[in-house]
């Protein structure tokens, strides 16, 4: 019989579950795509129900439960923070104290209870499987090493915090993870990345990925980024050589009130007052203080992962946890050749907690051995959600009324859809399943032609509709992608930022950096400008034939029409909207934006013969913008 983990990560925010099977990962998604909230935090009922359906496996057959964190643990955190920082923590102690109450104390009874309804109406908990507490960081490390390729591997974590961890390097042997070090809360690199991210107009949790994206646009050699920086060096975190570090905690809120910082200090600090994010345009200071802070991080993680190479002695470095989504400072460790190899977990956030939690279960936990083949890694391209079939797609497009084709063989529909990238129309590109973590990876995309100087506008304002200077990230085929971005392995999962090929660039004014951030973005950097970031870097995925055949060959015809096997990819959704996850979702966003064709499996739509949608019409307050 076969031995079933089922994984968890829940009430903070990002919920998700993952279910393995004999150690194999069966299914994982993440609670905010059925549910359709945005880091939906609650409890994942509609996810663990897919993955026990993806089973075929019922929640008392299954050996273990496997929670992402220690829920005493960290009311212990909070507890004693609160008494560290007393009286300054009174606010936050008293506004705290329901959900401490209600969510932390009792996360135990209340998760046994909302598990026990998976077992049918008066059901005996006794006949729940025994829930595990892997440590938070455990649980990312353990998401990083596992699924990797590597036998044995450095393992460097950070995020936030858990616990009381905010930052961890461990080691990976085989079926064993030996933590090395740690940095304890307060002391938080994420938290302080956060904390710019607030400052800087963006929300936390949320934007950190839009700081990320403005700090190319602040100027490399101008005064005013180097003085930021140096601010924050003498002021903020004090950096030692080996990457550990310790925040100035006067200048912080986050573990005393309800804010991230002291705007006053901050103030004082910077001279710069914090952005208010309904400022449409960005002052060009914030694109400094984003540089400076993204200087900074990549400073910190490029130490811990010195650290863990002196450490461990490994070639090959695992990363995750929020801060291995900063995928320019991922690249920065890749470049540095530290190590030989680096695999990222695609679902470094939170969420990736769940099937964390649930690999250290069985490898830690029930001591199960594990074998890593060197070359692929467990977690089948992150394409672990939900499938729809082509009949539940056009059981979709009855239900709305949607004339639609369906394209006989695959062949036909990468020459076809291929030819409309061609044309520059924009294709909502929906097929097999859903991808697990934040990223859409060729499953649930929107896919545009990269060589096209209006598509980033076009897909910035009137798709996405979102914040302009936003870049979008390209697909290439993996043997393709030597000749366009200079960068000789994979990623696979779009957390790697690379320089574009000196080949395909095109050489910028004397004057370039001195130009507004408009006239920057519009300024037609390379042959493939939807994709090449003002400061020639991109976001890549790599497509390998056998993980993704589909979208492989798309590329592919792609390629044969166009001599370019390279496209924008962006996530399926508009702002503020988790990732489409079913079919109904997909022709929705597809009628409420600019997009001009739909592909679902072997199903294709044009927009222009489509029937009004009708919904409600004020469909845009369903999302809050993040
Ligand atoms: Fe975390």
């Amino acid at each position: 019989m076969s031995d079933y983990v089922l994984g968890l990560s829940a009430y903070y925010h990002d919920s998700a579950a993952a279910l393995l099977c004999d150690g194999r990962i069966v299914a994982a998604a993440q609670e905010e795509r059925f549910t359709r909230k945005k880091h939906d935090p609650a409890f994942p009922v509609r996810a663990v129900e897919y993955v026990l359906e993806a089973g075929n496996v019922s929640l008392e057959d299954v050996r273990g439960i496997a929670f992402y964190e220690k829920p005493l643990l960290k009311f212990e955190r909070l507890l004693e923070t609160y008494h560290a920082f007393a009286p300054h923590g009174f606010t936050s102690f008293l506004a705290s104290v329901p959900v401490w109450i209600k969510e932390k104390l009792f996360m135990e009874t209340m998760m046994e209870r909302s598990l026990g309804e998976f077992l049918g109406p008066e059901a005996d908990l006794k006949k729940l499987p025994k829930i595990y507490y892997p440590e938070h960081h455990l649980s990312h490390a353990a998401s990083a090493f596992y699924p990797s390729p590597f036998n044995e591997a450095a393992i460097v974590t950070v995020d936030g915090v858990g616990e009381w961890a905010s930052t961890s390097i461990s080691h990976g042997q085989g079926s064993s993870i030996s933590s090395l070090t740690k940095i304890h809360f307060p002391h938080s690199l994420g938290l302080l990345y956060s904390a710019f991210t607030v400052y800087c107009g963006f929300k936390v949790n949320s934007g950190e990925y839009k700081l990320m994206g403005l700090a190319p646009y602040g100027n490399p050699r101008g005064e005013r980024a180097r003085q930021f920086e140096n601010k924050i060096r003498e002021e903020l975190i004090d950096i030692r050589p080996d990457g550990s570090y310790v925040l100035n905690m006067p200048y912080f809120r986050y573990a005393t009130g309800l804010s991230m910082y002291d705007p006053e200090r901050w103030l004082k600090l910077f001279g710069l007052p914090p952005r208010t994010a309904e400022d449409k345009d960005i002052d060009p200071a914030y694109m400094d203080m984003a540089l400076a802070i993204q200087r900074v991080t990549e400073d910190v993680v490029l130490r811990l992962a010195a650290t863990a190479k002196n450490m461990t002695g490994s070639s090959n470095i695992c990363l995750a946890g929020g801060v291995a989504l900063n995928c320019v400072a991922n690249g920065k460790i890749l470049r540095s050749n530290l190590f030989d190899r680096l695999w990222t977990q695609p679902a470094s956030g939170d969420a990736g907690g769940a099937l964390g939690a649930a690999l250290a279960l069985w490898h830690i936990g029930f001591e199960a051995p594990r074998q890593a083949d060197e070359k692929n890694d467990a977690m089948q391209g992150a394409y672990l959600g939900p499938a729809f079939g082509n009949d539940a797609a056009v059981e979709t497009c009855r239900r709305f009324g949607a004339p639609f084709e369906i394209i006989d063989t695959e062949e036909a529909l990468s020459r076809r859809v291929a030819g409309l990238l061609n044309q520059g129309q924009v294709v909502g590109w929906f097929q097999g399943r859903m991808e697990y973590g934040p990223r859409a990876l060729g499953n649930r995309s929107i896919l545009g032609d990269a060589r096209n100087p209006e598509m980033q506008k076009r897909l910035n304002l009137k798709i996405k509709y979102r914040e302009g200077f936003r870049p979008f990230a390209p697909s290439v085929t993996e043997e393709g992608s030597h000749d366009y971005f200079d960068f000789k392995g994979t990623s696979p999962y779009m957390l790697l930022t690379v320089p574009v090929a000196e080949s395909i660039r095109q050489k910028l004014p004397e004057n370039y950096d001195q130009m507004d951030m408009w006239e920057r973005l519009y300024f037609l950097r390379s042959t493939l400008p939807a994709i090449t970031h003002i400061d020639y870097s991109a976001r890549i995925q790599t497509v390998n034939k056998e993980v993704n055949p589909r979208y492989w060959g798309l590329l592919k015809a792609f390629e044969e029409l166009s001599g370019c096997p390279v496209v924008v990819n962006t996530s399926f959704n508009v702002r503020g909207e988790p990732v489409v996850c079913t079919p109904a979702d997909a022709y929705r966003c597809f009628m409420r934006t600019d997009m001009d064709y739909l592909v679902i499996n072997d199903l294709l739509l044009d927009k222009t013969s489509q029937p009004p949608l009708k919904e409600n019409a004020d469909w845009r307050t369903q999302f809050v913008l993040d």
